[in-house]
């Protein structure tokens, strides 16, 4: 028997007309990433010197200040141009009061890569978390992690960043109110000009599992952060939270973690229209990392893929352990 071919079916429309050459869908492609997009993370401990690995996310570390010049002034020759700073002191106690230390590793490092590297935006994280000595994001008081004293500490904090000379403070702390008071206290301060990018819609999530091991809290945080931090759940609660944070002065709105979480970017871009950033948290890392060194799938399209949804999803940036990989990756 024969198979019959049919040749003509005479068909106006055919998609795959425009899939046909590289130089086709390169014309029609919808979205584009750049490295202006990217923020790179990175872990700032004490000491000099020092490159340790976080063994559960392969190719991040945990680096001195000197180290972490090194690594910004390296990124920027890639043209990833943005670093958002977590510092890892060695002494933490029970109200975080190592958040706003001026010679702390990330005050340090913020002077140290203004220095260095001029051109780079220094964003920093503002939260209690790496800086208590049970891991929580708050004070805690009575088993509660409490609300007003933190916000207190937060802008002590925001205001210490920016003193070191930091473009733009990020609280990761998902306390009511933290915004309004971070704005005050920095306008207080004649930080005028210091940006604040809110982590707004920022879920308790197990993709955050491989950042314990980064920021050295592994075993220290008891309970976890459903208090504070939104239910995966919920849409409608983070469409709140980002209308708070920007009444209260946010000048950038987060989502986090990032790609499970592409409708709330969607529906956080479409109702306010502001910047609006993703955290590929480091969970998300892990997963990509893991699953190519098993051989289940390219890194490299992997990365792309990933980072191309967010932008498709309205993403104006995203946070991301593989921002210097993307940037190498586009350049090509
Ligand atoms: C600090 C903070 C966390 C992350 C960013 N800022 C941890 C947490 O909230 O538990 C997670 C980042 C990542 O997993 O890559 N509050």
């Amino acid at each position: 028997m024969t198979t019959q071919t049919h040749t003509s079916l005479h068909l106006t429309r055919r998609l795959r007309r425009l899939r046909r050459s590289e130089a086709l869908r390169a014309m029609v492609r919808e979205t584009r990433l750049s490295p202006d997009m990217f923020v790179l993370p990175l872990f700032v401990c004490e000491g000099e010197g020092i490159r340790r690995e976080v063994s559960s996310m392969p190719g991040v570390f945990q680096l001195s200040v000197d180290e972490a010049v090194k690594e910004t002034a390296a990124a920027h020759s890639d043209g990833v141009r943005s670093v958002l700073l977590f510092g890892l002191p060695d002494q933490k106690d029970d109200i975080g009061s190592g958040a706003y230390d001026p010679e702390a590793p990330v005050q340090s490092a913020i002077r140290a890569i203004k220095r260095e590297t001029p051109g780079t935006l220094v964003i920093t994280d503002v939260c209690l978390c790496e800086y208590t000595d049970h891991g929580h994001c708050g004070i805690v008081i009575d088993g509660e992690i409490v609300n007003d004293p933190t916000v207190e500490q937060l802008a002590r904090a925001a205001v210490s960043h920016a003193a070191a000379g930091a473009d733009i403070v990020a609280p990761s702390d998902m306390m009511d109110g933290r915004v309004a008071a971070i704005r005050e206290a920095l306008e207080e301060a004649g930080h005028q000009n210091v940006a604040i990018m809110a982590y707004a819609a920022k879920y308790a999530s197990a993709f955050y599992g491989p950042f314990r091991e980064a920021d050295g809290s592994l075993g220290r945080l008891k309970g976890d952060k459903r208090g504070y931090q939104m239910n995966p759940a919920n849409i409608e609660e983070a469409l709140r939270e980002v209308e708070l944070d920007l009444a209260e002065g946010a000048d950038f709105v987060m989502v986090k973690p990032g790609m499970p979480y592409l409708d709330v970017i969607r529906q956080v871009k479409d109702a306010f229209g502001v910047p609006t950033f993703a955290y590929q948290v480091s969970g998300e890392y892990a997963m990509i990392e893991a699953s190519a060194a098993a051989g289940a799938g390219d890194r490299d399209a992997l990365i792309l893929e990933t980072l191309i949804a967010f932008k498709r999803a309205g993403a104006s940036g995203v946070l991301t352990y593989h921002a210097v990989d993307a940037a190498r990756l586009i350049a090509v």
